[in-house]
């Protein structure tokens, strides 16, 4: 078994997405479905209501009444929010435990899935690609879960990839790949595979940190990357590699999007950023 192989083979030690939330990630990809099937999807699955239902009469959401059903959740709510809180709680699991190597406190790396998830989404609605949300939204959740993997792996070599970093111009994933042979990255894309997700979704795990030059014309995907980098901007995110990320200007040129378009988006996700605090809490 190859130092590669053998960092593959510890996708088994993740807890496999749920049903309800492959099954909703199938559906967000498929442009021929709607969002009503998802909704079917929801309250038709009996595993998901407890945990939605105790998450939705948190005080945090600040309901006039109690919520006793997914359909009352859904209602008061709203579809989207709901969906969100099925993926959030489908995903919660694998992201408890900080991977080493990557120099993150405790629950920095699940507020950076979930902010930039929460960031991707806003951009998916600013910028013309609103019906494809929710898939942009679970790509930005899940684009770093090789991390977890990856994370022992990166702490016995750090000293290697930190010397290509610092002292050689590489990016922290380049470097991942040139020192260990995969980067957190392709390992994502991996986790996609196993977890049987659509290619698109896989492509965006894949190519979240837009070091293949090809992906940089990909729309969905530039979203994805700019989430990231916005988030790493404002502090969630930034241990080890920080940011020791490249950045693309020909993804905002590609995008159509200005400097000032960025500006606010950054500005938007550090004013939500107490209120997504507080939902990580209850997740
Ligand atoms: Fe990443």
């Amino acid at each position: 078994m190859t130092p590669v192989d053998d960092i593959i083979s510890g996708i088994d030690t993740l807890k496999p997405i749920p049903p309800l939330a492959a099954q909703i990630m199938a559906l967000a990809e498929d442009e021929n479905s709607s969002t009503v099937e998802i909704a079917d999807l929801i309250v038709h699955d009996p595993s998901i209501t407890a945990s939605i239902l105790k998450i939705c009469n948190a005080a945090y959401f600040g309901l006039s009444r109690q919520v006793n059903s997914v359909r009352d959740a859904i209602v008061l709510l709203g579809l989207d929010e709901v969906i969100e809180l099925v993926l959030l709680n489908a995903t919660a699991e694998n992201f408890r435990d900080e991977p080493a190597g990557y120099g993150l406190g405790e629950g920095e790396l699940w507020h950076h899935a979930v902010i930039s998830a929460h960031t991707a989404k806003i951009l998916a609605e600013n910028h013309g690609f609103a019906t494809q949300k929710h898939l942009i939204f679970t790509a930005a959740l899940l684009k770093d879960i090789g991390k977890i993997i990856m994370g022992r792996f990166v702490a016995f070599s750090y000293e290697k990839i930190n010397i290509l970093v610092h002292s050689k111009g590489y990016s922290f994933s380049e470097a991942e790949k040139e020192v260990i042979g995969i980067n957190h990255a392709e390992l994502a894309a991996r986790v996609g595979q196993k977890w049987r997700f659509g290619d698109q979704l896989i492509y965006m795990m894949r190519h979240h940190h837009m070091t293949d030059e090809n992906a940089r014309g990909n729309p969905e995907t530039a979203l994805v990357y700019l989430a990231d980098i916005i988030c790493m901007m404002i502090g969630y995110g930034t241990g080890a590699d920080g940011l020791a990320y490249r950045f693309y200007s020909e993804v905002l040129d590609r995008m159509k999007l200005t400097e000032k378009d960025l500006q606010n988006a950054i500005l938007n996700t550090g004013y939500r950023r107490q209120k997504l605090d507080k939902l990580l809490s209850l997740v």
